[in-house]
C-alpha cells in the first residue's frame, strides 16, 4: 500500500517547508495555476471518487459544483477543523505531522472556487496544530504560494486560523459559520443550503481537513491514481483511521479504503490486547452504531459499511473487548450528547437527558422492561430534530437495540449490570 498523508514523517516535529518541497510540495499548486482552469481541477476531483471525510462522505467535486459562479460578492471556503467527536483524533495527528498538504489543498480548493478569503476553524485545545499551521500560512505566504497575485497568476487567497470558543456543535457546517459570524453557534436551517447562502450571505463550502488535504496529490497524479489507493473496486483513496479501546495499537493509521474490519483489526490494529475477545466496535466515530464479530468481513468504505448497518462516519474505529458493558458504553456516550445538544430544538435538549436518564436506571439495576420500547421510540424520535447532533447521538443506541437487546434485558432481570461482580 502506498502512504500519502502520513508517508515520511519526522519523528521530531513537523515536516518543514523544505521537506515538503523536496517531496513534490506545491507543484499541484504550481500546475494547476499554469496550465488548468478552475472547471478542469474540478473534473479531477469528481473524477478521483473523494468523498468528504468529515464524517457525511460527501463527494467533494460535486458539493463544489454546487456553488453558483454568477452570483455577485463575495465566496467564502471553510476548513472545518474542529474534530471535537470522541474517538477522533486523525485531523490532530495530520496537522501535528503535516501542516502543508492542507494548506496546499485549501488553496486549490479556493482557486477552483474562485475564494479570495478562506478560514480554518480550529478546535480550542489544538495547540500544536495551530502553531504549525500559523507558521505555515506564514512560510507559504513569504515563498509566494498565497496571498496576493500568487504566483503571478492573478489569483490571490488570504487564509485567517480561526480558534474554536469550543464546544462540539461547533463543528456542524452551519453552527461553524455563525460562530465564525460572533453568533450563538446553533445550526441554520437549510435550505439555504451554505453552497449558494453561506458565511455572511455568501456562498461558502466547508470541507474537513483530510478531505483538502487530499487535492494536492489528487491534482498532481491524476483521479485514476487516487482510485487506485483503495482496496476495492468500489471504493476510492486512502482513509485516515483512529483506533482506541481494548486493541494493541491505538493509533491514527493511513489506510486504504475497502479493507475489512477483520484485516484493520488484525493487521493495523494489532489485534485485541491480550487475553481479550472481540465483542463490538464502533466503527465510524461516537455517532455510529456498533458492529459486532458478523461484521468482521465487511468493507471499511462508507457505502459497505452504511449497506451493513452503521457508518464510516469519521472513521475512528473504538474496540470494546468481551467484558464491556455494552449499556454502560452506549450511557457514556450520551452522557457526551446530552452535554453538548446546542439547546436550540426540544427533541434534542429534552430528549437525550431523558435517554441519559433510562440508560442511566437500567445500567444501575432499576430499569423496566418497557424502558427497551422507550429507547426505541426515542430512536425514531429523535430524527425530528433541527441538525444531525440527535439522531447521530441515537446511533449508538440503536445498535444496542438491535445487537444486544437480550445484554439490556439482563441489566432489568437481573435487578444489576451482567459484567459487574
Ligand atoms: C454535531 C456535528 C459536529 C460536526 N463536527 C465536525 C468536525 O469537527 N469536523 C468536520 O470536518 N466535520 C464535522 N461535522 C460535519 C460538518 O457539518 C460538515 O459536513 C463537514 O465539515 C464537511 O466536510 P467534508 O465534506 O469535507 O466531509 C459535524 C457535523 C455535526 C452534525
Ligand atoms: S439537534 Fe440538538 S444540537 Fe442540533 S439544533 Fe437541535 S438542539 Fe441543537
Amino acid at each position: 500500500m502506498e502512504l500519502v498523508l502520513l508517508k515520511d514523517n519526522r519523528p521530531d516535529g513537523p515536516e518543514t517547508f523544505a521537506d515538503y518541497r523536496a517531496a513534490g510540495g506545491f507543484e499541484a499548486l504550481q500546475r494547476a495555476l499554469r496550465e488548468m482552469s478552475p472547471l478542469e481541477v474540478q473534473q479531477v476531483v469528481i473524477d478521483s471518487g473523494l468523498r468528504g471525510r468529515g464524517g457525511a462522505g460527501f463527494p467533494t467535486g460535486k458539493k463544489w459544483s454546487f456553488v453558483p459562479r454568477d452570483l455577485p460578492g463575495p465566496r467564502y471556503l471553510i476548513c472545518n477543523s474542529d474534530e471535537m467527536e470522541p474517538g477522533t483524533y486523525k485531523d490532530r495527528v495530520l496537522l501535528e505531522r503535516n501542516p502543508w498538504h492542507l494548506v496546499e489543498g485549501l488553496t486549490l480548493a479556493a482557486y477552483v472556487l474562485g475564494v479570495s478569503h478562506a478560514f480554518i476553524f480550529i478546535r480550542r485545545g489544538y495547540e500544536t496544530p495551530a502553531v504549525n499551521l500559523r507558521q505555515a500560512l506564514a512560510e507559504a505566504e513569504r515563498a509566494g504560494f498565497l496571498g496576493e497575485n500568487i504566483l503571478g497568476s492573478g489569483f490571490s487567497l488570504k487564509i485567517d486560523l480561526h480558534v474554536s470558543a469550543g464546544r462540539y456543535i461547533c463543528g456542524e457546517e452551519t453552527a461553524l459559520m455563525n460562530a465564525l459570524e460572533g453568533k450563538r453557534a446553533n445550526p441554520r436551517i437549510k435550505p439555504p443550503f451554505p453552497a449558494v447562502k453561506g458565511l455572511w450571505g455568501g456562498p461558502t463550502v466547508v470541507n474537513n481537513v483530510e478531505t483538502l488535504s487530499n487535492i494536492p496529490s489528487i491534482v498532481r497524479n491524476g483521479a485514476e491514481w487516487f482510485k487506485g489507493l483503495a482496496a476495492t473496486p468500489e471504493a476510492a483513496g486512502n482513509k485516515l483511521f483512529c483506533f482506541s479501546g481494548h486493541v494493541r495499537n491505538t493509533v491514527c493509521a493511513e489506510l486504504p479504503l475497502g479493507m475489512t474490519l477483520g484485516e484493520i483489526l488484525e493487521g493495523p490494529a494489532g489485534g485485541m490486547l491480550p487475553g481479550r475477545r472481540f465483542k463490538a466496535c464502533i466503527p465510524g466515530g461516537a455517532s455510529t452504531p456498533f458492529f459486532t464479530p458478523e461484521h468482521l468481513g465487511v468493507p471499511m468504505d462508507f457505502d459497505a459499511v452504511a449497506k451493513a448497518g452503521s457508518r464510516l462516519g469519521t472513521g475512528a474505529v473504538v474496540f470494546f473487548d468481551q467484558d464491556t458493558c455494552m449499556v454502560a458504553a452506549t450511557l457514556n456516550l450520551i452522557r457526551f450528547y446530552a452535554r453538548e445538544s446546542c439547546g436550540w430544538c426540544t427533541p434534542c435538549r429534552e430528549g437525550l437527558p431523558f435517554v441519559r436518564e433510562v440508560l442511566t436506571r437500567i445500567e444501575s439495576g432499576h430499569g423496566e422492561p418497557e424502558d427497551v420500547d422507550i429507547l426505541r421510540e426515542h430512536v425514531k424520535f429523535l430524527t425530528y430534530s433541527f441538525c444531525p447532533l440527535a439522531p447521530g447521538a441515537m446511533g449508538p443506541v440503536d445498535g444496542l437495540l438491535r445487537h444486544f437487546e437480550e445484554e439490556v434485558r439482563e441489566h432489568i432481570t437481573r435487578g444489576k449490570c451482567p459484567f459487574r461482580q
